[in-house]
């Protein structure tokens, strides 16, 4: 089938490529995210496949349609970004890859962790200077600690895994409890009973009316004074100003993020010469305890080998069967 393929960096060309060899979709790239501006370079192509940060609103759907797209194909598991109400109105299905590596996102999480707790980024530049004190390093113990996993499917079973190695007390929050983190010793809560002990909140929930602002000034009041969060799922999992006056009065002791509600305007470019007008993320970026990454949880060779073959098999299976064991199905829309 004919891809127009958007976002791409050097990185989704190659994978992309290597993982068409077999395939043999006609792919045509483009750098460009996908919006109200950009959509007109998606015409005459039946299928357009996106990632994260590409905007796949009522409008562009609606262009999408009239340019001859009848597929969306998702380079990404989450899919909050798409209007699946307009979608399916305009008759455009929508495919997505539910797992590509679970264990990437989930090891990144605690990678986060354990900079922020033992202070490696700060360590790292001290020792490149010559600076080989202590004082502000101290570090805490993770043995022992109680973790809070807001979302317990794919990602937080495996972030579950790697607590309970450490020896952490396992709370979790999910709609839908998990069997395999259970036969692990966590022990499911209500959510506000979560925040008021877990030591460690990391969240794993996708981003749906219900979670839209989960960590709140509200949740914030609730949780242990020292708490330190995690957020590697989506940005409006969290109300930034309200984490921002948490880390001021030091409720918050440790804030790791890999998204960002606002990051469609950041992450994924080299902004290095230019000023970041968002001031409540440059202030978050200016805190010791804040450690922040550009939504590459996912980022390993092998998420992206199967991100690639699972997107170009899903298009495939669709072109011969008009469906997909993958396609986001209609009862995932909300309202
Ligand atoms: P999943 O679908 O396996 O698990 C999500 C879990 O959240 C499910 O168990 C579901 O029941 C639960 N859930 C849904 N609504 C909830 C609510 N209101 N409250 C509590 N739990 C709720 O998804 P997976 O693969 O674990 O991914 C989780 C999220 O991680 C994705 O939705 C995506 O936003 C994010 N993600 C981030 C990546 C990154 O690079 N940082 C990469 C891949 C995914």
């Amino acid at each position: 089938m004919k891809i127009a393929v958007f976002s791409t960096k050097p990185y989704d060309r190659s994978y992309l490529d290597a993982a068409n060899e077999t395939i043999g979709h006609e792919l045509a790239y483009f750098e460009a995210r996908l919006d109200k501006d950009t959509v007109l370079l998606a015409q005459g192509f039946p299928c357009v496949c996106v990632f994260v940060n590409d905007v796949v609103d009522a409008h562009v759907l609606l262009e999408l349609k009239a340019g001859g797209t009848s597929l969306i194909a998702l380079r990404s598991a989450g899919f909050n970004h798409v209007d699946l109400k307009a979608a399916r109105q305009l008759g455009i299905s929508v495919v997505r890859v539910p797992a590509y590596s679970p264990h990437a996102v989930a090891e990144h999480t605690v990678a986060l962790l354990m900079a922020l707790n033992r202070k490696t980024h700060r360590a790292y530049n001290r020792v490149r200077e010559g600076n080989f004190s202590l004082d502000g390093l101290l570090g805490f113990d993770l043995y022992g600690l109680t973790v809070g996993i807001v979302g317990t499917g794919q990602i937080g079973q495996a972030a579950a895994r790697i607590f309970n190695g450490f020896g952490c007390q396992l709370l979790g929050y999910d709609l839908y409890p998990n069997e395999a983190c259970r036969e692990m010793g966590m022990e499911y809560t209500e959510l506000d009973d979560l925040f008021r002990r877990a030591d460690i909140i990391t969240l794993h929930a996708p981003l749906t009316p219900e979670t839209y602002h989960l960590i709140d000034s509200d949740s914030i009041g609730l949780m242990k004074r020292g708490v330190t969060i995690l957020n590697t799922s989506r940005g409006a999992l969290i109300d930034a100003q309200a984490v921002l006056a948490g880390l001021k009065t030091g409720k918050i002791s440790h804030l790791g993020l890999d998204v960002y509600e606002e990051e469609g305007d950041l992450f994924f470019e080299d902004l290095s010469n230019q000023i970041i007008q968002d001031d409540v993320f440059a202030r978050l970026l200016t805190m010791p305890n804040v450690l922040i990454t550009g939504h590459q949880g996912f980022f390993t060779g092998k998420a992206l080998e199967n991100i690639a073959r699972t997107t170009l098999e899903n298009v495939k299976e669709f072109e011969e069967t008009g469906s997909s064991a993958n396609l986001v199905s209609s009862e995932k829309v909300q309202g």
